[in-house]
Protein backbone atom coordinates (compact mmCIF):
# COMPACT_ATOMS: atom_id res chain seq x y z
CA UNK A 1 0.00 0.00 0.00
CA UNK A 2 2.41 2.60 1.33
CA UNK A 3 5.25 1.68 -1.32
CA UNK A 4 2.16 1.42 -4.63
CA UNK A 5 1.41 5.01 -3.24
CA UNK A 6 5.04 6.28 -3.14
CA UNK A 7 5.96 4.63 -6.37
CA UNK A 8 3.04 6.72 -8.41
CA UNK A 9 4.01 9.96 -6.82
CA UNK A 10 7.65 9.37 -7.55
CA UNK A 11 6.37 8.20 -10.89
CA UNK A 12 4.17 11.59 -11.26
CA UNK A 13 7.18 13.74 -10.32
CA UNK A 14 9.50 12.22 -12.82
CA UNK A 15 7.03 12.52 -15.57
CA UNK A 16 6.32 15.97 -14.35
CA UNK A 17 9.98 16.99 -14.73
CA UNK A 18 10.11 15.40 -18.14
CA UNK A 19 7.48 16.85 -19.88
CA UNK A 20 8.67 20.22 -18.57
CA UNK A 21 12.44 19.59 -19.90
CA UNK A 22 10.56 18.30 -23.25
CA UNK A 23 8.61 21.37 -23.57
CA UNK A 24 11.00 23.49 -22.72
CA UNK A 25 13.59 21.74 -25.50
CA UNK A 26 11.17 21.56 -27.91
CA UNK A 27 10.02 25.17 -27.09
CA UNK A 28 13.71 26.31 -27.49
CA UNK A 29 13.73 24.67 -30.99
CA UNK A 30 10.43 26.88 -32.13
CA UNK A 31 11.69 29.90 -30.83
CA UNK A 32 15.36 30.16 -29.93
CA UNK A 33 16.52 31.58 -26.47
CA UNK A 34 16.33 35.37 -26.18
CA UNK A 35 20.19 36.63 -26.28
CA UNK A 36 20.21 40.34 -25.59
CA UNK A 37 22.09 42.36 -27.82
CA UNK A 38 24.18 44.60 -25.92
CA UNK A 39 25.53 47.23 -28.39
CA UNK A 40 22.68 47.58 -30.81
CA UNK A 41 22.85 51.27 -29.90
CA UNK A 42 26.47 51.77 -30.66
CA UNK A 43 25.51 50.21 -33.85
CA UNK A 44 23.20 51.85 -35.04
CA UNK A 45 24.47 55.35 -34.29
CA UNK A 46 21.82 56.01 -31.57
CA UNK A 47 24.10 55.81 -29.02
CA UNK A 48 24.16 59.49 -27.36
CA UNK A 49 27.80 59.52 -25.27
CA UNK A 50 30.61 58.83 -27.53
CA UNK A 51 32.21 56.43 -25.04
CA UNK A 52 29.32 53.85 -25.93
CA UNK A 53 30.03 54.15 -29.92
CA UNK A 54 31.89 51.80 -31.66
CA UNK A 55 35.56 52.41 -31.65
CA UNK A 56 36.25 52.39 -35.12
CA UNK A 57 32.90 54.75 -35.53
CA UNK A 58 34.66 56.81 -32.66
CA UNK A 59 37.59 56.68 -34.57
CA UNK A 60 36.61 58.03 -38.01
CA UNK A 61 34.86 61.11 -36.21
CA UNK A 62 38.08 61.82 -34.45
CA UNK A 63 40.03 61.78 -38.13
CA UNK A 64 41.99 59.04 -37.17
CA UNK A 65 42.91 56.34 -40.26
CA UNK A 66 40.50 53.23 -40.52
CA UNK A 67 41.95 49.94 -40.43
CA UNK A 68 41.32 47.94 -43.38
CA UNK A 69 38.87 45.60 -42.20
CA UNK A 70 36.58 48.37 -41.79
CA UNK A 71 37.62 50.06 -44.80
CA UNK A 72 36.73 46.59 -46.73
CA UNK A 73 33.55 45.90 -44.68
CA UNK A 74 31.98 49.04 -46.10
CA UNK A 75 33.92 49.00 -49.72
CA UNK A 76 32.08 48.46 -52.86
CA UNK A 77 33.85 46.24 -55.63
CA UNK A 78 31.58 48.43 -58.05
CA UNK A 79 33.84 51.66 -57.30
CA UNK A 80 36.61 48.62 -57.10
CA UNK A 81 35.68 47.90 -61.07
CA UNK A 82 36.16 51.68 -61.77
CA UNK A 83 39.15 51.72 -60.40
CA UNK A 84 40.32 48.80 -61.63
CA UNK A 85 40.23 50.54 -65.26
CA UNK A 86 43.80 51.30 -64.09
CA UNK A 87 45.12 47.58 -64.05
CA UNK A 88 43.28 46.09 -67.16
CA UNK A 89 45.68 47.59 -69.38
CA UNK A 90 47.81 45.02 -67.82
CA UNK A 91 46.00 42.13 -66.35
CA UNK A 92 42.87 40.22 -66.98
CA UNK A 93 40.75 39.01 -63.91
CA UNK A 94 38.46 36.77 -65.43
CA UNK A 95 38.45 32.55 -65.08
CA UNK A 96 40.62 31.32 -67.69
CA UNK A 97 41.83 35.09 -68.85
CA UNK A 98 44.92 35.55 -70.64
CA UNK A 99 48.09 36.43 -69.23
CA UNK A 100 49.17 40.08 -70.99
CA UNK A 101 51.81 42.76 -69.48
CA UNK A 102 50.87 41.16 -66.14
CA UNK A 103 49.48 37.51 -65.28
CA UNK A 104 45.80 37.31 -64.61
CA UNK A 105 43.99 37.70 -61.57
CA UNK A 106 41.64 35.26 -61.24
CA UNK A 107 41.16 33.66 -57.58
CA UNK A 108 44.29 35.88 -56.72
CA UNK A 109 43.22 36.62 -53.10
CA UNK A 110 44.76 33.82 -50.95
CA UNK A 111 46.59 32.39 -53.69
CA UNK A 112 50.06 31.46 -53.85
CA UNK A 113 52.25 35.34 -55.02
CA UNK A 114 53.95 34.12 -58.31
CA UNK A 115 51.84 31.06 -59.17
CA UNK A 116 49.79 31.70 -62.76
CA UNK A 117 51.14 29.38 -65.25
CA UNK A 118 53.09 30.20 -67.68
CA UNK A 119 53.68 33.77 -66.66
CA UNK A 120 57.58 34.88 -66.58
CA UNK A 121 57.92 36.76 -63.20
CA UNK A 122 60.54 38.88 -61.95
CA UNK A 123 62.92 37.34 -59.25
CA UNK A 124 61.88 39.48 -56.88
CA UNK A 125 58.29 38.12 -56.93
CA UNK A 126 59.62 34.31 -56.95
CA UNK A 127 61.96 35.26 -53.89
CA UNK A 128 59.31 36.58 -51.99
CA UNK A 129 56.84 33.77 -51.69
CA UNK A 130 54.01 33.24 -49.76
CA UNK A 131 50.00 33.71 -50.05
CA UNK A 132 48.38 37.31 -51.29
CA UNK A 133 46.12 38.41 -48.31
CA UNK A 134 44.53 41.57 -47.19
CA UNK A 135 47.07 43.47 -45.42
CA UNK A 136 49.98 42.77 -47.87
CA UNK A 137 48.12 43.37 -50.63
CA UNK A 138 47.20 46.84 -49.51
CA UNK A 139 51.05 47.41 -49.15
CA UNK A 140 51.86 46.13 -52.67
CA UNK A 141 48.67 48.04 -53.92
CA UNK A 142 50.07 51.41 -51.98
CA UNK A 143 53.70 51.21 -53.31
CA UNK A 144 54.13 48.50 -55.44
CA UNK A 145 58.18 49.19 -56.02
CA UNK A 146 58.39 49.58 -52.13
CA UNK A 147 56.53 46.53 -51.08
CA UNK A 148 58.33 44.72 -53.28
CA UNK A 149 62.05 46.44 -55.08
CA UNK A 150 62.43 44.97 -58.48
CA UNK A 151 58.86 44.11 -59.01
CA UNK A 152 58.43 44.44 -62.69
CA UNK A 153 55.04 45.64 -61.95
CA UNK A 154 55.63 49.17 -63.13
CA UNK A 155 52.53 50.80 -61.38
CA UNK A 156 53.06 53.66 -59.51
CA UNK A 157 50.34 52.92 -56.91
CA UNK A 158 46.69 53.49 -55.61
CA UNK A 159 46.79 56.61 -52.92
CA UNK A 160 43.93 56.52 -51.54
CA UNK A 161 43.07 53.38 -49.04
CA UNK A 162 39.42 53.84 -49.72
CA UNK A 163 40.24 53.19 -53.30
CA UNK A 164 42.68 49.70 -52.37
CA UNK A 165 39.82 48.50 -50.64
CA UNK A 166 37.61 48.76 -52.86
CA UNK A 167 40.05 47.50 -55.87
CA UNK A 168 41.12 44.58 -53.15
CA UNK A 169 37.09 43.86 -52.58
CA UNK A 170 36.88 43.46 -56.73
CA UNK A 171 39.78 41.29 -57.09
CA UNK A 172 38.14 39.26 -54.33
CA UNK A 173 34.88 39.09 -56.06
CA UNK A 174 37.13 37.19 -59.20
CA UNK A 175 36.62 33.75 -57.10
CA UNK A 176 34.94 30.14 -57.01
CA UNK A 177 34.40 31.27 -53.62
CA UNK A 178 35.96 34.40 -52.37
CA UNK A 179 38.62 34.88 -49.32
CA UNK A 180 36.91 35.54 -45.83
CA UNK A 181 36.93 39.00 -45.17
CA UNK A 182 39.56 39.77 -42.11
CA UNK A 183 37.76 40.60 -38.71
C1 LIG B 1 51.98 48.38 -66.46
C2 LIG B 1 51.40 47.08 -66.26
C3 LIG B 1 50.70 46.81 -64.94
C4 LIG B 1 49.71 47.52 -64.35
C5 LIG B 1 49.07 48.83 -64.80
C6 LIG B 1 49.31 46.77 -63.18
N1 LIG B 1 50.07 45.63 -63.08
FE1 LIG B 1 49.92 44.21 -61.63
N2 LIG B 1 51.50 43.22 -62.43
C7 LIG B 1 52.19 43.60 -63.57
C8 LIG B 1 53.33 42.72 -63.76
C9 LIG B 1 54.33 42.80 -64.89
C10 LIG B 1 53.28 41.79 -62.68
C11 LIG B 1 54.30 40.70 -62.38
C12 LIG B 1 55.19 41.22 -61.27
C13 LIG B 1 56.55 40.55 -61.15
O1 LIG B 1 56.81 39.54 -61.83
O2 LIG B 1 57.36 41.09 -60.39
C14 LIG B 1 52.12 42.14 -61.87
C15 LIG B 1 51.74 41.44 -60.73
C16 LIG B 1 50.60 41.71 -60.01
C17 LIG B 1 50.13 40.93 -58.92
C18 LIG B 1 50.77 39.67 -58.39
C19 LIG B 1 50.28 38.50 -59.18
C20 LIG B 1 50.76 37.12 -58.73
O3 LIG B 1 50.55 36.18 -59.52
O4 LIG B 1 51.31 36.97 -57.63
C21 LIG B 1 48.98 41.51 -58.47
C22 LIG B 1 48.12 41.06 -57.34
C23 LIG B 1 48.74 42.66 -59.31
N3 LIG B 1 49.74 42.76 -60.23
C24 LIG B 1 47.66 43.50 -59.16
C25 LIG B 1 47.48 44.67 -59.90
C26 LIG B 1 46.38 45.59 -59.70
C27 LIG B 1 45.24 45.39 -58.72
C28 LIG B 1 46.57 46.62 -60.57
C29 LIG B 1 45.71 47.86 -60.72
C30 LIG B 1 45.48 48.64 -59.54
C31 LIG B 1 47.78 46.33 -61.32
N4 LIG B 1 48.30 45.14 -60.89
C32 LIG B 1 48.29 47.14 -62.31
C33 LIG B 1 51.86 44.65 -64.40
C34 LIG B 1 50.93 45.63 -64.12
Amino acid sequence: MWSTNTNNIIGAIIIALWLLAGSNYIGNLVIPPFEPVYDAAANTGAAKSPAKKAPEKAAAEAGAPQTLPVLLASADAGKGKKIAKKCVACHTFDKGGKNKVGPNLYAIMGKDRASVAKFNYSGAIKKMGGKWGFEDMDQFLTKPKVFMPKTKMAFTGLKKAGDRAAVIMYLRSFADAPMALPK
